[in-house]
């Protein structure tokens, strides 16, 4: 009878939906903490929590608390008119990420357009006061955006802009971490750098620091922006609020989202009160951003990170965990790297086949985790991690890995998102 309720989800999208998604044939109906439950009533580890939104875990009481509250006041009201939640979370969001200026959307890829569009209309003003600037932009190899127009333009995978050709022009690929081709594609042709300070889809990838400081002095020398995606590397998971307050840089745009409102969508673009100088009425909007229920919610997430010291939790578990990694990387010689920062970790192996193994292997051990970029397993658990589920996963890994050697690494169903 269970069965058939999955088989029957699964029969009436393959129906109704755009096929856009290679779902795993599970089907969950709640969660509790680290863990989601399927509808058998199976626990699932989960260690990539929606992809880096629930931070939070699941079934936190504040969330449902702020959730119920606000509900029952106030859902939505337009961008006309005034309610209390965007200044109560611009305030929030501006002081941790030492930004002076918010705008509210729905999602990451919205925050990214509205970083680009800041980026020309800043770029057009500074035009206008005599400045010689123009309005390519420099994005990075491996990077990942987001899907709309925009977005999709800055993504280096082919794969996401190929079928949509043409993009938006103006765009051109730096090698990741290459000063010298940062330098070479650098010009007053360009009106902004776009980077992640730790790349998420493209494989978790850190940047350097010689790279940012060089994005952020090229930049600065000509008035041109630099943008800091931290949709995925943001909001606390890598210890800090910001990945980039990690380098000690300071970028003039940035953009939010995934945890931000505790699994409701939510957007939001942060930039300096110089950047804010390019936007004046009516040149941007949205009609659900900043609704005052994801405000509402967004505040308590932030407060619920900060009362049970969230950040000090993903340094603290992510340091352990990436230990770990590593400790089994001494074990298995087919993990060829481990990487990444507090709650934002990689293993990479050396075969794509291998990777989707241990992904379908994991899951029938009931642990959830992701492979991107085809042999790079990711790692993005909620923010209330402990040790003892760091190793509970280590030992899954640990037998699997044993395991493929055994058998050479035959594979099995292939198991791959991105996002
Ligand atoms: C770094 C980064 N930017 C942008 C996006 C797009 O966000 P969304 O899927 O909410 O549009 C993602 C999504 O995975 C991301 O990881």
């Amino acid at each position: 009878m269970k069965l058939t309720k999955l088989k029957e989800i699964q029969a009436a999208e393959t129906r109704l939906l755009l096929p856009t998604y290679a779902r795993n044939p599970l089907l969950f109906e709640r969660g509790k903490g680290v863990h989601i439950i399927d509808e058998q009533g199976e626990r699932y580890l989960d260690l990539l929590s929606g992809i880096g939104v629930n931070a939070l875990g699941y079934g936190n009481p504040v969330i449902e608390a702020a959730i119920a509250k606000q509900s029952r006041t106030l859902i939505h009201t337009s961008n006309l008119y005034f309610h209390a939640g965007q200044a109560a979370l611009a305030l929030r969001l501006t002081e941790r990420a030492g930004m002076d200026r918010a705008f509210f959307c729905n999602s990451g890829t919205e925050a990214w357009e509205c970083a680009l569009k800041l980026a020309r209309a800043h770029a057009g003003l500074l035009r206008s006061e005599g400045k010689q600037i123009g309005t390519k932009f420099l994005a990075l190899e491996q990077s990942f955006h987001g899907r709309t127009f925009g977005a999709m333009a800055t993504t280096y995978k082919a794969k996401y802009r190929d079928p949509f050709e043409p993009v938006m022009p103006g765009v051109e690929f730096v090698r990741f971490n290459d000063v010298a081709d940062l330098r070479a594609k650098f010009s007053s042709e360009i009106c902004a750098i776009l980077v992640e300070a730790i790349q998420g889809e493209g494989g978790v990838n850190p940047a350097t620091q010689e790279f940012l400081d060089e994005a952020r002095r090229l930049a600065s020398s000509t008035g041109a922006l630099l943008i800091a995606d931290e949709i995925q590397c943001g909001m606390g998971r890598t210890g800090k609020w910001c990945a980039y307050q990690h380098y000690g840089i300071h970028p003039d745009v940035t953009t939010l989202a995934k945890p931000l409102a505790g699994g409701l969508p939510m957007g939001a673009t942060l930039c300096t009160e110089e950047v804010a100088r390019a936007f004046h009425n009516g040149m941007h909007g949205s009609t659900f951003g900043g609704g005052p229920l994801a405000c509402a919610v967004a505040c308590a997430v932030i407060d619920e990170i900060e009362k049970e010291h969230l950040l000090a939790n993903a340094t603290a578990v992510g340091d352990y965990f990436k230990s770990q990694l590593s400790a089994l990387a001494q074990r298995h010689e087919q993990i060829v790297d481990v990487r990444g920062m507090g709650l934002m970790l990689a293993a990479e192996v050396n075969s794509a086949e291998l990777a989707n193994r241990i992904v379908a292997e994991m899951l029938k051990r009931r642990i959830l985790i992701n492979c991107t970029s085809g042999t790079v397993l990711r790692f993005l658990p909620p923010y209330i991690l402990k040790r003892e589920h760091v190793d509970i996963a280590i030992a899954a890994l640990d037998e699997i890995l044993t395991e493929c050697a055994a058998s050479n690494g035959a594979p099995t169903a292939a198991y791959a998102a991105e996002g």
